[in-house]
Formats: structure tokens, C-alpha cells, sequence
């Protein structure tokens, strides 16, 4: 069997992405698409999303299915739930993610707030809407999109950090419950990701950076080798310096450095 035999008989025959209209989650869709897969691909912009969609035809072949969802929005399980009817779903990246830049007491309470919701409790409910589903068929698997922010304190994008700290607690708990049911999660601790939302947050070319082709391929790639990956040999070897060697404080100050212009606004 090839790899992409392999890949879709875990995984498939359907996959799910949200947060799949640009940057990174489109990425992932193409490379799922790429292995043989059908998607569905859930974020807000619908005309993005077809725009997507029709490029995974046909290039690829497979088929799609498109749902507008906020994910941030209270009714977002059972819109899951409406959008994944009917569809064995073997494969879900939960990719969609809010950011508030800035200093936090600056910034309204309730762009924090969405940021749990769109960060925290998307990730919840996809895990829990769509794997057990896979737990059922005791195959499949969960990608949790999470970040080097979210390894310590980082100014300038503090509650954004927080709520990637949940998801990768998140889906380590979840590797170890789901894998005796046959699901493989992973959470994918990038560095910085060369796309239009990194562009919009900041100007300045982070080290470490890559482009959204190179994370998708990590996250793919580390599904069944869990728990966690962090793309990139750079981003390895600071992620250890920052939660492993350095005291906290210097770890803080590091990420300051590279966040904190965001924090003075
Ligand atoms: N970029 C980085 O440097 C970086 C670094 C580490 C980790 N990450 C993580 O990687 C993931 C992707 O990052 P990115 O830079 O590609 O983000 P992005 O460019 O801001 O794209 C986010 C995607 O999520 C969708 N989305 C945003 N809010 C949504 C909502 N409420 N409901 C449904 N979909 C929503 C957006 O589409 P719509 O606007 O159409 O809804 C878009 O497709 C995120 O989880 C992020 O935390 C990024």
C-alpha cells in the first residue's frame, strides 16, 4: 500500500478543516486533498471557501462540502454537527483561531473573551462532536493547532497565548484517552506561520519562520506520533530552551522581545 493508501484508510474518506477560507487551514485542506481525501471546509467567508473548494476539484479530485460556521458562536456543535451529516469523517484540523493583538487592559474585554471562544471552545467542541464519531469506528484522527506563545506568558498577545496553552493541554489529555480507541490527536506547536493573519498582527519577520506548506506537512506527518510536534529544526530546539532549560521569567522576557512592540501598542 502507498503512503496515500495508508493515509486514507486511517484517516478517511472525509476530512474536516476549520478555518479552512486562507493561510494555514487552506493549506492543510490542499494537502488532505492532496492524500486522497474529502473535505469539508467550515469557516465564515463563504465565498473563500468555495473558492477553495473548487481548487481541491480539480486538482485533486475529490469532493467537497462547504459550511459557513463561526466557531466562536454559541451554536457552532450543531452547526458542526449539520455540516458533517452523512459524511464519514475520519479527519478533523482544528485550525480556526481569533487573535487580539495588543495591550490587554487596552484592548475591549470582549475581544479576550472571543478569543476563548473561538480558540477554546471551538477546538471542544470538534473534538467532541466529531471524535466520537471516530472513537465509534475506533479509527481516525484530530489535529489541535496550537503555538510557541502558548509555552509561557507573551505580552502583547496574552490571552491569545492562554488559549493556545489550552489547546495543547487539551489535546495531550485527549491523545492518551482517544488512542486506546483507535484516534490519533496531535497538537501542532508552530512558530511563526508566513500568513495573511501573522501579516495583518505583525510587520516584523519572526526567527523561525515558516511558510503554512512546511506546518501543515509537520502536523500530517506526526499524526500517529503524537503528542505533539513543532515544526521546524529552529522552533525544536528554542521550544525546548523556553519550557525545559531557561527559568520562567527569562522565557517571558525572550517572548517579550519578540511580542512585546505588540504589548506598547
Ligand atoms: N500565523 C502564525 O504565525 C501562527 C503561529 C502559531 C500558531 N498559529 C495557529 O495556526 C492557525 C492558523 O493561523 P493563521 O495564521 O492561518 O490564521 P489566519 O490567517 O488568521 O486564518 C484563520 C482562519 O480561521 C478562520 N477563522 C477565524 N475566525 C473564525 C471563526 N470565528 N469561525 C470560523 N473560522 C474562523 C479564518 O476564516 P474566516 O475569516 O473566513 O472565518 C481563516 O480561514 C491558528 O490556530 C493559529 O493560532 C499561527
Amino acid at each position: 500500500m502507498t503512503a496515500r493508501e495508508t493515509f486514507r484508510e486511517r484517516y478517511g474518506p472525509w476530512a474536516l478543516v476549520a478555518g479552512a477560507s486562507e493561510g494555514l487551514g487552506a493549506e492543510f485542506a490542499r494537502q488532505i486533498a492532496a492524500r486522497g481525501l474529502h473535505l469539508v471546509l467550515v469557516a465564515r467567508r463563504g465565498d473563500l471557501l468555495e473558492a477553495v473548494a473548487d481548487e481541491l476539484q480539480s486538482r485533486h479530485g475529490v469532493q467537497t462540502r462547504t459550511a459557513v460556521v463561526d466557531m466562536g458562536a454559541a451554536d457552532a456543535p450543531e452547526r458542526l454537527r449539520a455540516a458533517a451529516a452523512g459524511l464519514e469523517i475520519g479527519l478533523a484540523v482544528a485550525n480556526a483561531a481569533f487573535a487580539p493583538v495588543g495591550p490587554f487592559l487596552e484592548r475591549p474585554l470582549g475581544d479576550a473573551l472571543r478569543a476563548v471562544d473561538v480558540n477554546c471552545r471551538g477546538p471542544l467542541a470538534i473534538a467532541h462532536v466529531l471524535g466520537a464519531a471516530m472513537a465509534a469506528r475506533g479509527r481516525g484522527g484530530l489535529v489541535l493547532m496550537s503555538s510557541l506563545a502558548g509555552q509561557q506568558g507573551s505580552p502583547g498577545i496574552t490571552a491569545y497565548a492562554a488559549t493556545k496553552a489550552f489547546n495543547t493541554v487539551l489535546a495531550e489529555g485527549l491523545w492518551a484517552e482517544l488512542r486506546p480507541l483507535g484516534v490519533d490527536v496531535v497538537v501542532c506547536t508552530a512558530g511563526a506561520i508566513l500568513t495573511p493573519g501573522f501579516a495583518q498582527a505583525s510587520t516584523r519577520r519572526a526567527p523561525g519562520s515558516l511558510p503554512p506548506g512546511a506546518v501543515a506537512r509537520a502536523a500530517l506527518d506526526a499524526l500517529g506520533h503524537g503528542p505533539r510536534v513543532v515544526p521546524g529544526p529552529f522552533n525544536r530546539v528554542a521550544a525546548g530552551l523556553m519550557a525545559r532549560v531557561l527559568p520562567r521569567r527569562t522565557a517571558i522576557g525572550i517572548m517579550a522581545g519578540q511580542t512585546g512592540d505588540l504589548a506598547r501598542g
